[in-house]
């Protein structure tokens, strides 16, 4: 039996992902029609033998409540979420719930981070874990070029044992273009290694006999996986499918892209066709789309949109309850829930996807501002409930929620 774990953090997490997680959890943010870590359940749901996934967070239970019932009964898996009282971390939640990881006995359990999207490769993972002898956890990794590298934890690999030599959590200076994608597949003696770091950082801690109320917090990037590397018990699967993070809003746009792309195996159902559908298209089926809309590619309506006549969407995420009058142009943006569209307005964005000239690229997931204090080119996002009039231009701005625009807009945060 496996089990499998999906971290999601908490509210105080996912801020450069704002405003979209102001108003929902942002491990429900829907990508390509469904909430970003129904992506990771439904690749659970394919592995033969998976029978549990627990969801490990600090959102308060209720956010996640629904989703969770939801998952369960859809896909006939258990699906449970663990509230951490606080944040743990990204190995202390994995530590303080061990007994409940561990209970059934599974033959060992995924790890995932909630905000990665990807072509999850996870039986060939667990294929190559079982080959790997007595390594404790195999970490998933993937190619990028030297200067993007900097940005994640990177790995050194034993080039003949496939064994983790060397890890570096965002180094300062090139170590390895090999990343972690924050993937990773566990045996149940994981816990020994989370054991030995937990009792390490006990014994460090202040010798007033007090506790600090984050002291069961653990990060596996640097808490655990620096020790580890060397030790032989940690093995690097290297994917080349495609793999990125949802860090930005941008990123949502990007990855919404490739899970359209998957569906074309996977669900092909879930993809619309018609004479002005263009690509890769989903539109969820309580969406009304006027036949004179030219859709796509890369474009997802979410429930109850409305899409009026002679509208062009394209590389847009148009999500619950938005609608968009007559005539109006929406690119490279994402109209957030409830969003309200006059006619022959323009919303327009900055695509920010990797360098197509760069090979290994991923995505720069830019912070909002530059070093000059202007707003960098990024996607355009509309919050919740944000009304944009007829005729209205709104080029690369942020819109926070519930703001009525008066006028035109460029590369502004309108707050
Ligand atoms: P940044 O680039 O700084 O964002 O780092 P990162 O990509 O390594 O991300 P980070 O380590 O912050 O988080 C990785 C994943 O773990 C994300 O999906 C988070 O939501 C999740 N996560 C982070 N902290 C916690 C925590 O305290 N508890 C739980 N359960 N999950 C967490």
């Amino acid at each position: 039996m496996l089990k499998a774990v999906i971290l999601v953090g908490g509210p105080l997490k996912g801020t450069r992902f704002r405003p979209l997680s102001l108003d929902t959890p942002k491990p429900l943010f829907p990508v390509a029609g469904l909430p970003m870590i129904q992506h990771h359940i439904e690749a659970c749901s394919r592995v033969p033998g998976l029978k549990e996934i627990l969801i490990l967070g600090y959102y308060p239970a209720n956010d996640l409540a629904q989703f969770v019932s939801d998952m369960a009964q859809k896909y006939n898996i258990g699906i449970r979420y663990l509230q951490e009282f606080t944040a743990l971390g990204t190995a202390g939640g994995l530590y303080h719930f061990r007994d409940q990881i561990r209970f059934g006995n599974p033959e060992g359990f995924f790890v995932f981070n909630g905000d990665v999207c990807a072509d999850f490769p996870l039986e060939q993972m667990l294929q190559y874990h079982k080959s790997q002898g007595n390594s404790v956890i195999t970490i998933m990794a993937t190619e990028t070029n030297k200067e993007q590298a900097l940005n994640y934890g990177c790995i050194a690999r034993h080039p003949k044992l496939g064994h983790m030599t060397h890890y570096v959590e965002k180094p300062s200076t090139f170590v390895s273009p090999l990343i972690n994608c924050g993937i990773y597949f566990c045996s149940t003696d994981f816990f020994d290694v989370l054991a030995s770091v937990f009792k390490e950082k006990l014994h460090n801690a202040p010798s007033d006999g007090v506790l600090p109320k984050d002291s069961g917090a653990m990060q596996l990037e640097q808490d655990v996986f620096t020790p580890l590397a060397g030790s032989g018990q940690a093995s690097v699967f290297v994917s080349t499918r495609w793999w990125s993070q949802l860090k930005s809003a941008g990123a949502a746009v990007y990855a919404n892209r490739h899970y359209l792309e998957l569906y074309k195996n996977t669900h092909p159902e879930r993809l619309s066709s018609g004479k002005n559908i263009i690509g890769d298209v989903f539109i969820d089926a309580s969406a009304i789309v006027h036949p004179s809309a030219v859709i796509g590619p890369n474009v997802s309506i979410g429930p109850g949109a409305n899409v009026g006549p002679g509208v062009r969407l394209k590389d847009a995420l148009v999500l619950d309850g938005a609608s968009i009058g007559s005539h109006t142009i929406v690119m490279h943006s994402i109209v957030g829930k409830n969003v309200r569209i006059g006619s022959w307005a323009r919303v327009e964005g900055t695509p920010c996807d990797p360098n197509p000239n760069k090979p290994f690229a991923q995505m720069d997931n830019l912070p909002l501002f530059n070093k000059d204090g202007r707003l960098n080119p990024s996607i355009t996002v509309l919050g919740c409930s944000v009304i944009v009039p007829s005729e209205v231009i709104v080029l690369n701005s942020i819109v926070l929620p519930h703001k009525e625009l008066t006028r035109s807009f460029k590369y502004e945060i309108i707050l």
